[in-house]
């Protein structure tokens, strides 16, 4: 990305008058016997004369008249010494860079602290190539303040974001990372610290030898950690809603999408927080938007800033995802012409469950203009055509207002606090007039801008509700939903949250990262789909759960599936297991209502819902409109019959188990789960005569593969009840002989008699496994294979899912898959399978499954499934597929929210896949195939508590090089 300007600081990068400073400084310092040095200087760069002044001071007392007299006669000497600059003081490199800048047409300014910086350009003969020039009396806010850079991209003409900074201090490149812009820093790598390692800022020593292309890197967005949007003309409302999707930022208790702070037409606004339901007709219950947080509407002389009005100069959108940080970049130019350069930039705080920030920087362009700002709560919303509020009630508090209402079927009382601070210098803030139009507070500023002049507002945000376990005491009564809020805000200013909520950004990174070398699209995808996967994941709440969609889109309205226990559970019981284990504790709290439905039925135990919410009761909807004729309605059966889900549910409690080692979970709460759920399998299991034999067949089911309904000893499901009931027998007798009481006590509650047990027995010898122990074949269900078989020209040219191009009972009659069902069996119990059953079960599914637009379910683990056949290239496909899932929106339907399995899966893809990590009876082994581009894989894991590291790399001759260690 070629920059459109650059932005020289002036000392230390154009010449060396850092040099006369310094010679000034030691000559004062040796005159008052100071001891001073050019280590001490270091600490002088970038700061005020004031301030290096006490640096040279070293602690030494000083009056103020005394300082200023010291300082005048260090700038006397400094003086003296420009006279002797001219055109020869320019540092190696500047010369022939200006040179290549004019002849490419790229325009450049000058930006510096310095008082003397227009008479040093003059003698070094620059000050006319200069398009723009910035010093000290430009703006009133140094740096690390970003004004004076912005001003100077003003004096340019040019976006802000477009231009490139070119510093030697850390104050400057602080200064350039806070105008938005990034910088090429010029000096020793110890002089810049962490802000290295914090994207867009490439070291340099010098400039000595520097390239255009070398520019272009250090303008570009940092390919492996940026999620970047630039240009904006959404041509569909798709599109805008796909990027709204995948702009989504949270913090494991709530989330919004990334809609603009201003609002556009057609947008799909949405703030989830977790476990704030309401009832709505068909699907039963759904998660409730809340009041949009993120309002913040502006004027410029008059014209509202709009994206569908004025004109759009210039438009960059990323998120930052190693800091969590969401910024929108916009040159606009006003119907009446006066332009402005926007910089909007948010958060979610990921270690302060309940605040959210946002920062406005608007910079005059071209000409003076007036500019009035309204920051509100627009109380004013839906769940898209549907009502699930009350306003109940709203007020201002000093700089922050505030709002409070109620679902309309639940009664939880939500309450929204923001605060405002509006300023154009360090020394004022400017005032506030609050506007409390019912159901909309807001707080709104007027500033008049100079041209270069740069407004900042720091919008704060805290979001409370009547249930929120992270609170110590229950609210007394709901008016203190919205004391809480405000309380919240008090005390918090934007620059601390945000040094927080990076530092705790930058903890989950160095335990949850996984790092790959050799493929920048695959690095940026995994970490997007493990930031939407951490941003939803509860920190410290167990009766939540992350549903089909995370929190960032109204897709499946928030409800939780199987993904959560079979795709995004396993990262988390690897990586952060605190996070697992509330999530698990949440299949706890909802045994009453799996209880339920088991009982309705006619079954004992526990019958875990398809489609859970807040209570564990089934809320899958029964009837929805048709996909392609919305006035017909479809029968969905997936809520009683895909019964698979109660032994998945198993399966997770058994592999958190298994990883952690956390016997007091299993005791206290996983056994309940397994034992109560192989009650249901107990009897769901039917007992058949059949040619004189005794078998258990379960019929009637929906297996993972949901084109097809109503089928007969699907093998994934046998299989899943098989190993539950086998593993409920484990867990029993592990917990008779650990913890014989907690054993008496399930005993007792369960009803768990000699008779039940020996039922279980019984059905796990006897249950229908359609396996042909001659091909190891699996019958994905009875009679599957008699079904009709599809040209395979159908699969290479369908543009659609196959369900629509074959109809709903056209797929059921048909051998065409969904999504994985014996492969995903194979996946859940790799190694008891031979290479020989693997092989036959590829060969014959892989061919007749709907890859590109069946579920997004599939790829991650066919990717993990082809590694287990030995074909890494074929995995990356299909892990390229899953990966991309959200990002490039391959079926067109991210703007419903993120595809939660895919996060997941990815993840299991890499590890379980590419790096072929598994637990044996010697302990956990790797079997490492990597794509053929991929350098390197690596990643930790914890293994009972202990954090493991893994570094796959592979050199050029395809050798393998294995770290695997424990930290
Ligand atoms: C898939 C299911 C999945 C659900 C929610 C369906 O399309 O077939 O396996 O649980 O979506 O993601």
């Amino acid at each position: 990305m070629t920059p459109t300007a650059l932005i020289f600081d002036l000392d230390g990068v154009i010449t060396d008058t850092a040099e006369y400073h310094y010679q000034a400084w030691q000559r004062l310092a040796d005159e008052e016997s100071l001891p001073f040095d050019r280590a001490a200087n270091e600490r002088c760069r970038g700061i005020s004369r004031r301030e290096s002044l006490l640096v040279v001071l070293g602690g030494r007392p000083a009056t103020d008249e005394q300082m200023q007299a010291m300082m005048a006669r260090k700038q006397r000497y400094y003086e003296e010494s420009l006279d002797l600059i001219g055109p020869n003081d320019l540092l190696p490199g500047v010369a022939s860079l200006l040179d290549t800048l004019d002849a490419a047409g790229i325009p450049y300014a000058l930006a510096s602290a310095s008082k003397n910086a227009r008479p040093v350009c003059e003698r070094l003969g620059i000050a006319h190539r200069l398009a723009a020039l910035a010093d000290v009396y430009s703006v009133e806010r140094q740096k690390p303040y970003p004004d004076l850079f912005r001003f100077a991209a003003a004096g340019l003409g040019a976006p802000a974001a477009g231009c490139l900074v070119v510093e030697d201090a850390a104050a400057g490149v602080e200064a350039a990372l806070a105008a938005g812009m990034p910088a090429l820093a010029l000096g020793p790598a110890d002089r810049f610290g962490g802000l290295l390692g914090r994207g867009r800022v490439t070291r340099r020593d010098d400039l000595r030898g520097v390239t255009l292309d070398e520019l272009a890197a250090a303008a570009a967005f940092d390919p492996v950690w940026h999620v970047v949007q630039t240009g904006f003309a959404p041509a569909a409302a798709a599109e805008l809603h796909h990027t709204e999707t995948i702009f989504t930022l949270g913090n494991g208790r709530f989330a919004t999408r990334g809609t603009f702070e201003e609002g556009y037409p057609g947008e799909s606004a949405l703030t989830f927080v977790h476990g704030i339901w309401d009832d709505m007709p068909i699907v039963f219950t759904e998660l409730v938007n809340l009041p949009n947080w993120l309002r913040l509407n502006l004027t410029i002389d008059g014209d509202e800033f709009r994206l569908d009005q004025g004109r759009v100069l210039d438009f960059r959108r990323y998120t930052d995802l190693r800091a969590g940080v969401l910024r929108r970049a916009v040159l606009w130019q006003a119907p009446n012409g006066k332009t402005v350069d926007l910089l909007f930039e948010r958060f979610i705080a990921y270690p302060r469950q309940h605040v959210a920030a946002i920062r406005v920087l608007v910079t005059a362009v071209s000409h003076p203009c007036a500019v009035a700002v309204r920051a509100g709560i627009d109380g004013h919303v839906a769940n898209q055509d549907l009502l699930h509020l009350n306003l109940a009630d709203q007020g201002k508090n000093g700089d922050a207002v505030w709002l409070r209402a109620h679902t309309r079927h639940t009664g939880r009382a939500v309450a929204v606090a923001a605060s405002l601070a509006a300023e154009t210098s360090a020394a004022d803030r400017l005032p506030l007039a609050p506007d409390l139009c019912p159901g909309y507070p807001a707080l709104s500023a007027a500033a008049d801008l100079k041209p270069g002049q740069t407004l900042q507002l720091d919008k704060l945000v805290a979001i409370t509700t009547d249930r929120d376990p992270s609170q110590t005491s229950e609210v007394a009564d709901t008016s203190e939903v919205s004391t809480r809020a405000l309380a919240e805000l008090s005390g918090a200013t934007y620059d601390r949250l945000r040094a927080e909520h990076v530092a705790a950004w930058g903890a989950v990174w160095r335990e949850g990262d996984v790092h790959i070398e050799g493929d920048d699209e695959a690095q940026l995808a995994m970490r997007f789909n493990l930031f939407h996967l951490l941003a939803a994941a509860p920190q410290h709440d167990e009766r939540v759960s992350i549903g089909a969609k995370t929190l960032s889109g109204y897709g499946y309205r928030g409800h939780v599936f199987w993904d959560t226990e079979i795709f995004i559970l396993p990262y988390l019981i690897y990586t952060f297991p605190t996070l697992a284990r509330n999530m698990l504790m949440y299949r706890y709290h909802g045994l009453p209502g799996a209880r339920r439905k088991a009982a309705g039925n006619g079954f004992p135990g526990a019958q875990f819902p398809w489609e859970s919410a807040e209570t564990g009761d089934e809320v899958t909807p029964t009837w929805v409109p048709h996909f392609s004729d919305p006035k017909k309605l479809v029968r969905i059966w997936t809520g009683d019959i895909q019964i698979h889900i109660t032994a998945d549910i198993a399966y997770a409690n058994m592999q958190y188990w298994r990883v952690t080692g956390d016997d007091a979970f299993l005791r206290d709460y996983g056994a309940e789960m397994v034992l109560d759920g192989a009650r249901f399998w107990g009897e769901r299991a039917e007992l058949e005569e059949a040619d004189g034999r005794r078998r258990y067949a379960i019929r009637g089911v929906i297996g993972p593969d949901e084109y097809h309904e109503h089928v007969d000893n699907n093998s994934f499901t046998n299989y899943m009840c098989r190993w539950h009931l086998q593993t409920a027998l484990g867990v029993y007798e592990w917990l008779r002989d650990r913890h014989p009481a907690a054993a008496a006590d399930l005993a007792d509650r369960l009803r768990l008699t000699p008779e039940t047990l020996e039922r279980w027995q019984d059905v796990i010898e006897h249950i229908t496994l359609l396996y042909d122990a001659d091909t190891g074949l699996f019958d994905q269900f009875e009679g599957f294979f008699d079904r009709e078989r599809i040209d395979p020209e159908v699969f290479r040219t369908a543009d659609r899912s196959l369900q629509v191009i074959f109809g709903i009972e056209g797929a059921n009659e048909r051998q065409v898959l969904k999504q994985a069902d014996v492969i995903m069996l194979l996946c859940l119990f790799r190694d008891a399978f031979d290479s020989r059953v693997w092989q036959t079960n590829w060969d014959t599914y892989m061919p007749i499954t709907d890859h590109r637009y069946g579920s997004s379910l599939g790829p991650s683990f066919h990717a993990w499934a082809a590694c287990e056949v030995g074909l890494p290239d074929e995995a990356y496909a299909h892990f390229m597929l899953a990966a991309r899932a959200d990002l490039r929106n391959p079926r067109g339907n991210a703007g419903d929210g993120i595809h939660a399995a895919s996060t997941g899966g990815v993840w299991q893809a890499a590890v379980f896949g590419f790096a072929g990590l598994r637990p044996t009876v010697d302990g956990w082994t790797l079997r490492p195939q990597l794509p053929r581009h991929w350098r390197r894989l690596a990643f930790t894991y914890r293994a009972n508590g202990q954090p493991v590291e893994v570094d796959i790399q592979r050199d050029e001759g395809g050798e393998y090089r294995v770290r695997h260690t424990s930290r």
